[in-house]
């Protein structure tokens, strides 16, 4: 299909004079992507750049997972799946829960999506109404807002800093709620600063939006990438409570746009209904190699990639640390390390990314990407490029500073 003339202006401005719809005044580009794009125009002019600004692991997909897909193509799997998942995809990651968590599921809680990003979008488009609020941190992941906003529900961010682990609390959330709340979005551990949950929060959390009749939105996408522990997942904690996860980061298949989310019961024929709608059904390719995935025998290649991604973690903090970044909280896990400017640093840092990336080839993204709250201060680095690399950008950005 060629695109209409309307569909090609909207790029990642939202000011055009075509008759688009009003609510893309409330959405805005997501930066990474364009400081991507900006990356990869001086990559073509021949400069080398070092990636740190984008949220997706460097390692390719591993091969028995490839090799996966490829059977399954050939085998003529290339039709839609019921849209909810296949039945013994459903059935592997309930499986996966109980190997991995402890948590008894039946498989007829788990819902397969297209990325986490489906089953945000599902999750809300369940839950809430128009005009019914829904609290989420400020830094967070920035695609939350929109799916809200689209949605015509309104995002409520509260600002977290150091002092709460960049997170929400059961005390913020108590004070945050007000007459329109009916839910909290948590991502466990979180992006933009890596940072966990304790379980005893959590179900802090919980208990104050139980107390309101509410819902609990866990996005635990990071959650097999936390370095040295496992977190407990909040699948086991009830019937207010829904858990979005993906096989795009800890099993290295961001392109295959996969992911799960688990729900109680009662909330499954609306996700069968509006996935139904929405998607007719998760690539069905995807989970046929996701089978694999999730199988033990490429569990220790994706542990493997997991460690080395925890080395990278203990090598960039304390390097930024002695560069004057400001890294209040050491990161759980994901691969994000979310650092204050240097005090010498006079550039907001969108500005800062921009000359960084300019002068020393060194591409970060600016915290205006995950909210206002000291946005202007603040900078996500992603440690997804090897540690050779790393090193390599610590240097110049050594150099950049002084
Ligand atoms: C916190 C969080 N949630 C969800 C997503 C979406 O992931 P995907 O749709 O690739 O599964 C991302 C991607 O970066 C993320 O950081």
């Amino acid at each position: 299909m060629v695109p209409s003339r309307s569909t090609l202006s909207v790029s990642s401005s939202t000011s055009t004079s075509e008759p688009l719809a009003a609510r893309l005044a409330g959405i805005e580009p997501f930066r990474v992507m364009e400081i991507l794009a900006a990356a990869r125009g001086l990559q073509a002019q021949g400069r080398d750049i070092i990636h740190l600004e984008v949220g997706e692991p460097d390692f390719p997909t591993p091969e028995p997972i490839v090799e996966a897909g490829m059977a399954a193509l050939r085998a003529g799997q290339t039709h839609y799946t019921p849209a909810l998942g296949l039945p013994e995809l459903r059935r592997a990651i309930a499986t996966y829960y109980a190997d991995r968590y402890g948590v008894a599921l039946s498989e007829g809680r788990v819902a397969v999506t297209p990325g986490a990003s489906g089953g945000l979008l599902l999750a809300m488009a369940a839950l809430f109404n128009p005009e019914d609020e829904v609290l989420m941190a400020d830094p967070g992941y920035p695609c939350n807002r929109h799916f809200a906003r689209l949605l015509g529900v309104r995002p409520r961010s509260l600002p977290v800093g150091p002092e709460c682990r960049f997170q929400l609390t059961a005390e913020s959330v108590a004070k945050g709620w007000t007459k329109r709340t009916r839910g909290v979005l948590v991502a466990n551990p979180g992006n933009p600063a890596g940072t966990a949950i304790s379980m005893e929060e959590l179900q802090g959390i919980l208990a104050v939006v139980q107390q309101h009749d509410g819902w609990l939105i866990v996005d635990e996408i990071y959650h097999e990438l936390v370095y040295g522990a496992t977190l407990p997942s909040a699948a086991g904690l009830g019937d207010r409570v829904i858990v979005i996860s993906s096989f795009s980061k800890y099993f290295l298949m961001t392109g295959w746009r996969l992911g799960w989310m688990v729900a109680p019961d009662a909330v499954m024929p609306a996700l069968d209904k509006l996935a139904q709608n929405l998607f007719l059904s998760p690539a069905t390719i995807s989970q046929h190699a996701a089978l694999t995935a999730l199988g033990k025998e490429t569990r220790g290649l994706l542990d493997a990639c997991r460690d080395e991604l925890g080395q990278r973690r203990d090598l960039l903090v304390p390097a930024l640390t002695q560069l004057g970044f400001h890294v209040p909280v050491t990161p759980d896990g994901a691969f994000y390390v979310y650092a204050r400017l240097p005090e010498r640093v006079s550039l907001d840092s969108t500005a800062f990314c921009r000359d960084l990336l300019d002068k020393a080839g060194v591409a970060i993204t600016p915290g205006a990407d995950f909210g206002d709250f000291q946005a202007g201060r603040h900078v996500r680095f992603a440690y997804t490029t090897d540690l050779e690399r790393i090193q390599e950008a610590v240097e110049r950005i050594r150099r950049y500073m002084d």
